[in-house]
């Protein structure tokens, strides 16, 4: 049995479409998809079409990710108009509205802009606004198509909305092989390389025969007492200063699965051209330009910003601009 995981696409189709492309060819048995669809990047529709129209017709395994639920909450209000706050988070109502119909056409390249609150990384900031709350519904009266169509905006909110935290099926052993976003421990709490023994043990437990993750955008292949840990990296934004998009080909063969990080170039230029044509720079604000900053070096950065700046910005005493100027420049990045 041969199983394709990708997670982490954020909103990249250039990259998207050259891992659906490598899946297709390599024929697995069935294909899993761990969440971060959507948010930190310039076409949020197309991806989203993409995903959501293969997954119904071919029984993709389909969760959650920290970064839908962001959009979700924030794309039905629940923030400010103006302000520190609805300057750092309109990234993520962009991304909603794309999502929604409620600018440009199906299908076409998105036009408007947004930032994200959280980020995937160690850090639970204080100023990441985070919430388990579940966004009001769409008024269905609204749209004239079918919810159940994907092609429908009514019909691209309600799937998300309706993803599950975790997909789980039975392998051919009758042993459990279980997706999360993150970890057992929420979907902002991340599998990283360089986590303990204990700390893995934590995050899986209780544990299957194999888990797998996506979120921090580092891929990783680990095995804990019994159980094979595998975060599948990003295909939109990797983290781990290799900017080729990532997913996992997993096999079971003789009695055992094995697991391999697939790493795939692709043009990211024209990808970095999206996110100046689609307006996502240009109606996203600074705070936007730090997501950029992120794919274009392939590392994460948005932690560290809030880490030295979300106070000041926040609180008023600093320009988000101003603040992105100097945070770049403290990283040596040319913004
Ligand atoms: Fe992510
Ligand atoms: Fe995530």
């Amino acid at each position: 049995m041969k199983i394709a995981v990708f997670a982490d696409v954020h909103s990249n189709l250039d990259a998207l479409e050259t891992v659906l492309d490598h899946i297709d060819r390599w024929r697995p048995d069935r294909v899993l998809c761990a969440g971060d669809i959507i948010n930190r990047g310039p076409n949020p529709r197309a991806c989203t079409e993409r995903v959501v129209r293969r997954a119904m017709a071919e029984d993709w395994g389909m969760i959650c990710g920290n970064h839908e639920r962001y959009v979700l909450k924030y794309g039905k209000g629940n923030l400010p108009d103006h302000g520190p706050e609805f300057e750092i988070i309109r990234h993520a109502k962009w991304t909603y509205d794309q999502l929604a119909g409620q600018t440009g056409q199906a299908g076409q390249a998105d036009r408007t802009g947004q930032a994200g609150p959280d980020s995937p990384d160690r850090m639970d900031s204080a100023g990441c606004p985070d919430s388990p709350d579940s966004p009001d519904r769409m008024d269905s009266a609204d749209c004239p198509d079918s919810p159940d169509s994907p092609d429908s905006p009514d019909g691209l909110v309600e799937r998300l909305e309706a993803l599950p935290f975790q997909w789980s099926m039975t392998d051919e052993a009758g042993n459990e092989f279980r997706m999360v976003h993150a970890s057992m421990l929420g979907d902002r709490k991340g599998i990283f390389p360089d986590d303990t023994e204990a700390a893995l043990r934590e995050k899986i437990a209780p544990a299957p025969k194999v888990l797998v993750v996506g979120h921090t955008h580092r891929p990783l292949i680990r095995t804990v007492d019994d159980a094979l840990v595998v975060n599948v990296g990003a295909v939109g934004a990797p983290f781990d200063r290799d900017p080729r998009a990532a997913y996992a080909q997993m096999t079971f063969e003789s009695g055992a699965w094995k697991a391999e990080i697939i790493r795939l170039e692709y043009d990211r230029e024209r990808a970095i051209a999206h996110f100046y044509e689609s307006g996502y720079l240009e109606d996203s604000g600074d705070f936007a330009r730090l997501i950029l900053a992120e794919f274009r070096e392939a590392r994460s950065l948005i932690p560290g910003w809030y880490r030295d700046y979300a106070e000041q910005v926040m609180g008023g005493d600093l320009p988000l601009k101003a603040s992105v100027d100097r945070y770049l420049d403290d990283c040596g990045i040319d913004g």
